[in-house]
């Protein structure tokens, strides 16, 4: 359980690691995360499923070394374990009667919409999808998305792939230009969901959005992962992680996920110093 069959370095620092949990992968659904663990005195964080396999019996997560946990992890091999993996958490994105979606990936985010474009695709939604990174070597799982959209646009902050700019002049010309969607799931930084939703709302396009506050039991029990929606209280780990993006409280968000900034920033620094140290 939990070895890593799989390991790819995606972009610098963002890598793929293919997990083995045949009980996850069963029951894993586009949307879906799991909270893990390194090591016993580690720290539980949570990770979208960005694809799986039920009959290898595989979850595939794509993360980004940030800090500490992330870096550890990023540290692990081909056949080394990671210690707990809990899962499938979360609501399951609702994709069902959609004629044509736009899909927005930030950064990252691309990893973290791949399984709902796939399932998309596999139910017969035509899917445009804008992707977008500050350069074209962050630009992740391009070739991976493009046989499941209907369009792929690429945008980069320094225009060196793509459009100059930012995913949401994309999605501002696309809906400019007449194009009707259903929907919009829109996947990234935080500022980011907070324009696109800022943007559909003009257009009334219904938007989920995928919140990622801090999380530490995924239950619903401790109160971290808390935001308000639609001015109500609400647990990203049960309640969500999608939640429409025209009621979230994006600056609330925001607030809270900086909250433990310099906490992060020294335990950052000593593992940094155990790693040179050897130790
Ligand atoms: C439901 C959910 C799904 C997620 N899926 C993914 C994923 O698939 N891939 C991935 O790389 N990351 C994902 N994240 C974010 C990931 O959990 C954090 O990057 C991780 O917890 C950071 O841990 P750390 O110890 O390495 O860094 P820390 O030292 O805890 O933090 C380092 C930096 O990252 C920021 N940060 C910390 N936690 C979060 C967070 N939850 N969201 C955004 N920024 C954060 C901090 O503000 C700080 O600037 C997800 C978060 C949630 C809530
Ligand atoms: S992480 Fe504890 S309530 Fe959501």
């Amino acid at each position: 359980m939990n070895r890593i069959v799989k390991k790819k370095v995606l972009a610098p620092a963002v890598k793929l690691i293919e997990v083995e949990n045949h009980l996850i992968a069963k029951k894993a659904q586009p949307g879906q995360f799991v909270i893990l663990r390194v090591h016993e005195k580690g720290e539980r964080i949570p990770l979208t499923i960005s694809d799986y396999d039920r009959e290898k019996g595989t979850v595939t997560i794509i993360f980004q070394e940030v800090g500490k946990t992330t870096t550890l992890l990023g540290r692990l091999e081909e056949g080394d374990r990671i210690l707990d993996l809990v899962g499938p958490l979360g609501k399951p994105t609702h994709l069902e009667g959609l004629q044509r979606v736009v899909v927005v990936g930030g950064g990252l985010g691309t990893a973290l919409v791949f399984s709902q474009v796939k399932e998309l695709h596999r139910r017969g939604t035509k899917v445009d999808c804008i992707i977008g990174a500050r350069n074209k070597d962050l630009i992740i799982l391009e070739e991976e998305i493009k046989p499941y959209c209907a369009n792929l646009y690429i945008a980069t902050d320094d225009g060196s792939k793509g459009h100059k700019g930012f995913v949401t002049d994309v999605l501002k010309r696309l809906l400019d230009e007449g194009n009707r969607y259903d929907r919009a799931i829109a996947v990234g930084p935080l500022i980011m969901m907070k324009v696109v939703s800022n943007l559909t709302r003009q257009y009334g396009l219904p938007t989920v959005v995928s919140m990622n506050p801090i999380m530490v039991d995924g239950t619903g029990m401790c109160g971290c992962c808390r935001l308000t929606v639609g001015g109500q209280t609400k647990f990203a780990c049960v309640d969500g992680p999608e939640f429409d993006g025209h009621l979230v409280d994006f600056d609330e968000v925001i607030k809270r996920t900086a909250m433990y900034r310099e906490e992060e920033k020294t335990a950052m620094e000593l593992l940094q110093r155990s790693l040179k140290e050897g130790v």
